[in-house]
């Protein structure tokens, strides 16, 4: 397959739910910082031939030196400075990539257990489709609260999908989908929500609840789980 895909890593959130000093990027699970896992995995994964990483500016030289050098990562082929929102970091790293490759797929620096699997399930869906997000399906009950706290409705359960990154899209579609954003104004939290705000299409693939977003302290914790599991 010759589709030459670049990825991004955005990394230039703050932590503020998870406290602390510095932010939870840098934590050590299982001794090593939250940030090279990804890193690992989107290096062992032929197809991807290049990753920029977005990270708080103050960071820059921290993470080319400690990170990307200190852990031997091969593909990081630049470190840029992130923005105040994720979208404004994914937007940073999307205008630093030279010549345009085919498809860009984008996973949060928080998300440590990704897998070669579920990256290559992602890709090979794009490919298909132009649009790929890992998610999983609903597993709880979901109702519909009012703002007094009276349930509404139950929802169906089986339309429900949580979402999760890595995304995939083909890169001129997210370049796209940015600058569309930037000229509405648009907030959002991924980046599929703009690609679909354009019509183009996007497909679930199934991740893993293990494919957490390290968010809030007691995460750690159940990363530190997720991590001995994987090594039994
Ligand atoms: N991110 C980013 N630039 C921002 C905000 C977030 O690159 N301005 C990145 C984070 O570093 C993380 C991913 O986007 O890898 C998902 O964001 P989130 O889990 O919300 O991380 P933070 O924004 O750092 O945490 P919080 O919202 O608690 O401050
Ligand atoms: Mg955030």
């Amino acid at each position: 397959m010759s589709n030459r895909v670049a990825a991004v890593i955005p990394a230039a959130g703050l932590g503020t739910r998870m406290g602390g000093n510095f932010p939870k990027q840098y934590l050590k699970i299982g001794g090593v910082p939250l940030l090279v896992y990804p890193l690992r995995i989107l290096d062992a994964i032929e197809a991807i031939t290049e990753i920029i990483l977005a990270v708080p500016e103050a960071d820059l030289g921290y993470c080319q030196d400690e990170i990307v050098q200190g852990f031997g990562v091969k593909k990081v082929s630049q470190v840029v400075a992130g923005g105040r929102r994720r979208q404004d970091s994914v937007r940073n790293a999307l205008s630093a990539v030279t010549p345009s490759p085919e498809f860009v797929l984008v996973h949060d620096a928080a998300r440590p257990f990704v897998t070669v699997s579920i990256v290559k399930h992602a890709l090979e869906t794009a490919y298909q489709i132009g649009g790929a997000v890992v998610a999983i399906p609903m597993p709880d009950t979901v109702k519909r609260v009012d703002a007094t706290g009276r349930i509404q409705e139950t929802l169906r359960r089986d339309p429900l999908w949580l979402i999760q990154t890595p995304q995939v899209f083909r890169f001129s579609w997210l370049v796209e989908a940015h600058q569309f954003a930037e000229t509405k104004g648009l907030e959002v939290t991924d980046d599929a929500a703009l690609i679909e705000q354009l019509g183009y299409p996007v497909s679930v693939v199934q991740g893993s609840s293990t494919n957490i977003k390290i968010t809030r302290p007691e995460d750690l914790q159940l990363g530190e789980a997720i991590l001995a599991s994987q090594h039994t």
